[in-house]
């Protein structure tokens, strides 16, 4: 139809597609905004009633758009042809094999998506990288659609800071939104266009406009330092647990300083999820090859820490439970890598789930929003006996030898632990990998009580 005032697509639906795309549509009624995927599975869900992710919120946004300026489509051709401005947001994961494996970013769905829309557009275009991708991939980009076609294509980098259970609420109220790109007349042009969809709804001086470069290594940049944090406090945290200082007390009086702030100081099991750990590498991989060894070692202890920080924690559940949980059961509550998520993405649960397993316990697994099949395919679908998968946290917990605690969920606060301490054989354990729960509570019940950064 005519009414439409601008027509952009997005190709990839995935966590940052499909919500980012939503986002715009519900802010934008005028303007036709058409989210394509190559998989068929993925597209036909975000028409259908269950989503394909999870995401508080989201449901009613995509219900309110969906059909009038929002669209879910696998013909990405016909988007791409009448789409002004083209987002990709396609994955971009850690290379598997070849030249940087494990730490180089692949970048062969983004250049496949370049190929593709140089191929099938009749007339110019704004490419907007949405994807992380490392610093110079806009004129690795620009080169691609520059060879493969007759028009002239204007690459932007437009990274999303989006968290994972609270993207909505993350795109409505943005700290900020970063455009790049590059600094001609219609590179500026291209800026201002994409900047002025944005300003619809966010404040004008939190939309903020750079060149290429800076905006794609703002986004490493900025996971970078999130993720450093994390580690800071949790290298932090196995200072405490041998000197009788609580981390959370520790982290509270550092956070007060307004020049250290008070977010991203909460220790945990690990951080997990499809980035942090991706991003760094990615990093580290970078400044390797412009020849900066002493930046990638920095920036790769981050990681480092990340490992030594899982793997302590299951070591000290078996020691513990006097060195051995061969045949005993232990309840995982939460598998998801944060709350309010179904994504189990690098989620610290698989390596904590491995290390139990290869010590011959039994799991019994609860979450409230991963499912079954995805469990069994993280865990490498063990065999029953080994690994069951449940739907409620008391019969997850009833005839365990221990609790662990490996996600956030709001909901396990609030569980009735006396009687779950009746079900589960003695003595019994909590493992509290997230510092959710009222330890002093769980130790007057009876339970034997590990929390990160705590000396009982
Ligand atoms: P995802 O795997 O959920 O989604 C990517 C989608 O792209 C998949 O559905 C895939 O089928 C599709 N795709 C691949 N090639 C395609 C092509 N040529 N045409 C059309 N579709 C294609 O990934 P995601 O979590 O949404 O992440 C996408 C990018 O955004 C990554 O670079 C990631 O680093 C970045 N990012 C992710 C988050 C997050 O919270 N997940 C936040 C910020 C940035
Ligand atoms: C993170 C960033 O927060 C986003 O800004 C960014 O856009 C995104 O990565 C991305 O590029 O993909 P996300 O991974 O969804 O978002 O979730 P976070 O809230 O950052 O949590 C990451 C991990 O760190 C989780 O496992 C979480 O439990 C852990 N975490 C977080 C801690 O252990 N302690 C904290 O204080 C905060």
């Amino acid at each position: 139809s005519t009414e439409f005032t601008c027509r952009i697509c997005c190709l990839g639906a995935g966590y940052v597609g499909g919500p980012t795309m939503t986002v715009i549509a519900k802010m934008c009624p005028d303007i036709k905004v058409t989210v394509c995927d190559l998989s068929e599975r993925r597209i036909a869900a975000w028409n259908s009633k269950s989503l394909p992710i999870y995401e508080p919120g989201l449901q009613e946004i995509v219900e309110g758009a969906r059909g009038k300026n929002l669209f879910f489509s696998t013909d990405i051709d016909a988007a791409v042809r009448e789409a002004d401005i083209i987002f990709v947001s396609v994955n971009t994961p850690t290379k598997k094999s070849g030249i940087g494996a494990g730490q180089a970013a692949d970048l062969q769905y983004w250049e496949l998506a370049g190929r593709h829309i140089a191929s099938i557009a009749e007339g110019p275009k704004i490419i907007v990288e949405k994807s992380t991708v490392p610093v110079k991939t806009a004129a690795a980009m620009a080169r691609v659609l520059e060879s493969n076609s007759k028009f002239a294509f204007e690459v932007l980098s437009n990274p999303e800071f989006l968290a994972e259970g609270t993207a909505v609420e993350d795109l409505l109220r943005p700290d900020r939104v970063l455009v790049g790109g590059e600094q001609t007349p219609a590179g500026l042009a291209a800026i201002d266009k994409l900047a002025n969809i944005y300003r619809r709804w966010v404040p004008t001086e939190k939309v903020l406009t750079t060149n290429l470069w800076s905006a794609e290594l703002s986004k490493l940049t900025a996971n970078a330092f999130l993720a450093q944090r994390i580690s800071s406090i949790n290298s932090i945290s196995a200072l405490c647990e041998n000197t009788g200082a609580d981390v959370d007390e520790v982290a509270h009086a550092i956070g007060v300083d307004s020049r250290i702030g008070p977010k991203f100081l909460r220790a945990s099991v690990g951080f997990g999820g499809s980035c942090f750990q991706k991003d760094i590498l990615n990093l580290v991989y970078l400044c390797r090859s412009f020849g900066l060894p002493e930046v990638a070692n920095y920036w790769e202890a981050v990681i480092t820490m990340n490992n030594w920080q899982k793997q302590r924690f299951a070591e000290k559940m078996v020691s513990a439970m006097f060195n051995t949980v061969s045949g005993k059961k232990i309840a995982v509550l939460g598998f998801a890598f944060k709350k309010d998520t179904g994504d189990t993405r690098e989620t610290p649960a698989i390596h904590v789930c491995e290390q139990m397993i290869k010590e011959g316990a039994a799991l019994s697994i609860y979450d409230p929003k991963v499912t079954v099949e995805q469990m069994n395919y993280d865990l490498g679908s063990p065999s029953p006996d080994k690994v069951c998968m449940e739907q409620d946290a008391y019969v997850a917990c009833a005839g365990a030898h221990a609790i662990a605690v490996l996600t956030e969920w709001d909901e396990f606060k609030t569980l009735d632990y006396s009687r779950i301490y009746t079900s589960m054989v003695k003595p019994c354990f909590v493992f509290d990998g997230r510092n959710i729960l009222d330890h002093a509570k769980l130790r007057q019940i009876g339970f034997q009580v590990f929390a990160i950064g705590k000396s009982f």
